[in-house]
């Protein structure tokens, strides 16, 4: 499932943080083609390319900025109370324009249980989510740098629920869960409140008063 939560926009400092990494990465994206260590979505889209070459893969990039998290962590910190929240700035891009639409293949994060994510930009206008049934996932597939492990192709799982997401709303789901993102234009960017360790079903009692029930 996917939860509308309510939490505030981020404040103008933090806006002004979020538009500098964007725009270091469009730099970094757009007029320096090489491969960096940061950029590990970029050096994984061409590994996955190997084993998934019918599709047209989208590209992830995480950025952890000590920034980032000092700012949000004064916003955001009294509704956690946690030491197991961490924020960062995840971006999704279509490298390749020419072959359609890209599509980020369902699978599930490594090294976190759950996040909130803030649409701040959509890339397109049809993006969708979508999220899959739970299925038991060996250990490897959320611990370990292994391709294409926490991967798997849509026809073998069954969906729970697909939605196209709102600008500016922040929705909580099961990064164990599998999930993923299709019909990618161009950028989409992300503030991402990240739950390390913490159990969705307890991430769900213990922020209830955040849900926005309808
Ligand atoms: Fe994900």
């Amino acid at each position: 499932m996917l939860y509308n939560i309510d939490l505030p926009y981020p404040n103008q400092v933090t806006i002004d943080i979020i538009n500098r990494i964007v725009k270091n990465h469009k730099e970094e994206h757009f007029t320096n083609d090489t491969i960096k260590n940061r950029n590990l979505g970029k050096n994984r889209k061409y590994e996955l390319e190997k084993y998934y070459s019918n599709y047209n893969l989208t590209s992830v990039n995480c950025y952890i900025d000590d920034e980032l998290s000092l700012e949000c962590s004064k916003q955001y910190g009294d509704f956690f109370k946690s030491s197991d929240v961490g924020y960062s700035i995840v971006t999704l891009d279509n490298y390749s324009p020419h072959k359609g639409n890209s599509y980020l293949l369902p699978h599930v994060d490594r090294g976190r249980t759950a996040s909130i994510n803030l649409l701040l930009e959509c890339g397109g206008d049809n993006v969708i989510t979508t999220l899959y049934e739970q299925i038991s996932i060996p250990e490897h597939y959320t611990t370990r740098e292994e391709l294409p492990a926490q991967y798997a192709l849509p026809e073998n799982l069954t969906e729970v629920c697909s939605s196209r997401l709102n600008l500016s709303e922040w929705t909580l789901f099961s990064t164990r869960n599998f999930h993923s993102v299709s019909n990618l234009e161009s950028s989409r960017i992300i503030l991402s409140i990240t739950f390390w360790t913490e159990e969705f079903s307890s991430i769900l009692k213990k922020y209830d008063s955040l849900l926005i029930k309808n």
